[in-house]
């Protein structure tokens, strides 16, 4: 199971891992030799500026894509070498994406996106639909289950794609992003739901960002420089909720 071990094998360890993209002739080296551990539960910001290899991050810890070097340990399991296949399935059971775009189905109700993570996992549709409706709730959103993203606001189409990342217990949270969007009170609302999510399920969140207000809803602060990391500071004023 999961939890063996669970006391001292962290969630999340980067070894050097480094990324170089090709184009034609051209190597870029994005990133240099980065090294993380991220611990159960923790809620993690990366912060750089645009450019700096945020997304790439992201895409490798989100099992997304493979770096060039270095090794990726999840829950102790080495994943640098896995097929597409085995990554695949890692993401869906282990890891909710959410992203700037929020990325709704139009043609889905609000709930029907929801449960949509949950379409190949051979649950009931009337499991999926309750699991679907307390993530809504958990999101504040349990009026809203019948309405189409088109009908809803950009900040409420975030926190529908929140309860999507969230609906199969997924322990794992990543956000690219997810308020650039937005207007600062609605990117406000969102990250308080990140911070609940956090709290109240226990997801671990890993949040990627250019903006250090958004940067600040984290406990700890990864700072991002041309492919390096340069620091990594615990923040966290805890918030009354
Ligand atoms: N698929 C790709 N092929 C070539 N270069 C890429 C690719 N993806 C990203 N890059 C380049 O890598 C650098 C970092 O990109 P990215 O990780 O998206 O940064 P950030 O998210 O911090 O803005 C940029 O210079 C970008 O142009
Ligand atoms: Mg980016």
């Amino acid at each position: 199971m999961d939890n063996d071990n669970a006391n001292n094998i962290p969630l999340i360890r980067l070894e050097n891992i480094g990324m170089i993209y090709k184009v034609g002739d051209i190597s870029y080296e994005v990133l240099k030799g980065i090294n993380i551990v991220v611990e159960n539960g923790e809620f993690v910001s990366i912060m750089g500026a645009s450019g700096s290899g945020k997304s790439t991050l992201m895409n490798i810890l989100g099992c997304l894509d493979i770096p060039t070097s270095g090794r990726y340990f999840l829950q102790g399991r080495d994943v640098s070498g896995l097929t597409s296949d085995e990554l695949a399935e890692i993401r869906n059971n282990k890891i909710g994406f959410v992203f700037q775009g929020f990325n709704l189905i139009q043609r889905l109700s609000i709930i029907e996106n929801v449960m949509l993570p949950l379409y190949y996992s051979g649950l009931h549709s009337k499991i999926a639909a309750e699991m679907a409706r307390e993530a809504l709730s958990l999101v504040s959103l349990s009026d809203k289950e019948n309405k189409f993203p088109n009908q809803i606001s950009g900040g409420e189409q975030q926190r529908v794609a929140i309860a999507r990342a969230i609906v199969n217990n997924a322990p794992i949270i990543m956000a690219d992003e997810p308020t650039g969007n937005l207007d600062s009170a609605r990117g406000a609302d969102v990250m308080n739901f990140f911070g609940k999510i956090n709290k109240e399920r226990g997801a671990t969140i890993i949040l990627v960002t250019h903006d250090k207000n958004i940067a600040n809803y984290g406990r700890r602060l990864i700072t991002v420089k041309d492919g390096i990391i340069t620091s990594s500071e615990t923040i966290g004023q805890e918030k009354a909720a």
